[in-house]
């Protein structure tokens, strides 16, 4: 008899498992209480990222005049902006749903419930549906953080899904929290027009991410003219007169930043409310995380838990990888989540990527790291894009040559980190790299000379023995 599982959530852990489970024979129903593609199609990376892409193009006509181009009455229709990106979101959860039907998932839009090891209760709006199963995979995802003082009410508090709606581009946003979001959509608004000011709680942006990389970035706000804050907390805000005050508490004491708009975005956390997780003996930790072994099994041995729900980092790519897992292991398979790295890419201007260990992370790791850099600005793609602000680095070890970490800032780095985190799971060297032929011109060439600039050897830039 084949297995028969409930998914509990339609977001990029939960569809992905689904369907990996139907294509190993399995028969599945999928429960979504809101949306098919979870936060990751509707209200995250998609439809941040084509916001991002518009935000760039505008802000890129300025550079155009040097390549003797001059654009005219350019002119930003918000409006049409939402639209355009809705229809992307659209045609992307469509695929979706027709991609679950003709792998004859069944789909019940709905909240459900966990009632016990074997059941789950649907309430959709047709009334309560029982659903009987051998398997559960719960995949439910992650909500945004509120702080106190700052209720998101979509109107003068934006969480990043208000953020990712405007109806007008604000004059003047404060954003709080200076990580992921907070600067991938500060920059976007800053790039459509925005005064903009970030509230960041620790001494920088991004943090827990490399800090060449983030010094880079932070250079970058400057010059785009956004006001980061460090070492400052939001306390709550008044709003009078179409204007916001926001009190702010840094190191030097208390002060009120005055906006039209703000946009709050201090992390997010697991989400399981409702789920019935006591009803089988579960419950989450302190951070609400529901813990999992490599199998991606909770301690009930038929219950599993993928993607944000089951631990970080909270990115769509690592919630797919741990439903592939969690498929593969109810189907018979031996599988596990036993991936060497997990690549980030923030959507930053310029991009950032990283893959496997900071020069830090190693050395804590009391491993001896050789280290190599090489920067956009010698690169002939990258000057033929007019991008040559950052660099990669290969974080490699000394004794083996093997390549631990890769960390980009720079043109297109989203996509080269594919091929650094190809290299790091398959044990690659950096002499592996550095003698494989990189098409010219391109911009991986950065990563291959940054290879060869362990070995002291990179060719395009000099480098004193
Ligand atoms: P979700 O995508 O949150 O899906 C969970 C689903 O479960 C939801 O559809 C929810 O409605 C449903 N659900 C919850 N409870 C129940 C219930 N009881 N019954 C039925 N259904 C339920 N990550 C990246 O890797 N790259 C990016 O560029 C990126 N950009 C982002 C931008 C923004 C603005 C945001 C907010 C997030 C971004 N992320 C990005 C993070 C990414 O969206 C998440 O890591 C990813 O969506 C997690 O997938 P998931 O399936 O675990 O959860
Ligand atoms: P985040 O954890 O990346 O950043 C939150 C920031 O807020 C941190 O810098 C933190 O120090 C700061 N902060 C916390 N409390 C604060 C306070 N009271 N005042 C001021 N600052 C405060 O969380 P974010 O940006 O909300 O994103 C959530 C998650 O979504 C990310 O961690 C990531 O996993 C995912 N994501 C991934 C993206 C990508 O892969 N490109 C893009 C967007 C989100």
């Amino acid at each position: 008899m084949p297995r028969n599982v409930v998914v509990l959530g339609a977001g990029p852990a939960g569809y992905v498992c689904a369907i990996r489970l139907a294509q190993l024979g399995a028969k599945v129903t999928v429960v979504e209480k809101e949306f098919l593609g979870g936060t990751c199609l509707n209200v995250g990376c998609i439809p941040s990222k084509a916001m991002i892409a518009a935000g760039s193009l505008l802000h890129r006509l300025g550079d155009m005049a040097a390549m003797g181009i001059t654009a005219k009455d350019v002119r930003l229709d918000v409006a049409k902006l939402v639209e355009w990106k809705a229809g992307i979101v659209g045609k992307l959860t469509g695929g979706i749903g027709v991609l679950l039907k003709n792998h004859k998932v069944d789909v019940v839009m709905g909240t459900g419930r966990i009632q016990d090891k074997t059941t789950v209760v649907v309430t959709t709006k047709d009334g309560p549906k029982t659903l009987k199963c051998d398997d559960i995979v719960i995949a439910t995802g992650s909500i945004p953080i509120e702080i106190p003082g700052f209720a998101f009410d979509e109107d003068k508090v934006w969480s990043s899904t208000g953020g990712l709606r405007p109806k007008k581009i604000p004059e003047h946003l404060v954003v709080i929290g200076g990580g992921y979001i907070g600067l991938e959509l500060g920059m976007m608004f800053r790039k459509l027009g925005s005064k903009v000011t970030v509230l960041e709680a620790t001494a920088g942006a991004l943090p827990g991410q490399e800090r060449d990389c983030v010094k880079v970035i932070e250079k970058s706000l400057k010059k785009l003219g956004i006001e980061l804050l460090t070492e400052t907390f939001a306390q709550g805000y008044e709003h009078k007169g179409g204007k916001s005050y926001v009190r702010i508490k840094t190191k030097a004491g208390e002060d009120t930043v005055v906006c039209d708009q703000i946009l709050s975005t201090v992390g997010r956390k697991p989400y399981s409310a409702g789920l019935g997780l006591e009803s089988v003996g579960l419950a989450v930790d302190a951070k609400g995380f529901l813990a999992v072994d490599k199998h991606m099994r909770t301690k009930v041995p038929n219950i599993y838990a993928i993607g944000d729900i089951a631990c970080q980092p909270m990115l769509a790519h690592k919630a797919s990888k741990e439903g592939l897992v969690a498929a593969a292991v109810i189907t018979g398979g031996k599988d596990e989540y036993d991936a060497r790295c997990v690549p980030a890419v923030i959507f930053t201007a310029p991009e950032m990527a990283s893959v496997g260990l900071t020069e830090d992370q190693a050395r804590e790791k009391g491993i001896a790291v050789k280290t190599g850099m090489f920067p956009f600005a010698a690169s002939g793609r990258a000057m033929s894009l007019m991008e040559t602000e950052g660099f990669v680095k290969v974080v490699a070890d000394a004794k083996t040559d093997e390549v631990l970490g890769v960390h980009m800032v720079g043109p297109e780095v989203t996509e080269l980190i594919a091929e650094a985190t190809l290299a790091i799971e398959m044990g690659a060297t950096c002499e592996d790299i550095a003698r494989t032929i990189h098409a010219h011109p391109t911009l991986p060439e950065a990563f291959m000379e940054a290879a060869e600039a362990v070995h002291g050897m990179a060719v395009h830039i000099y480098q004193r023995k």
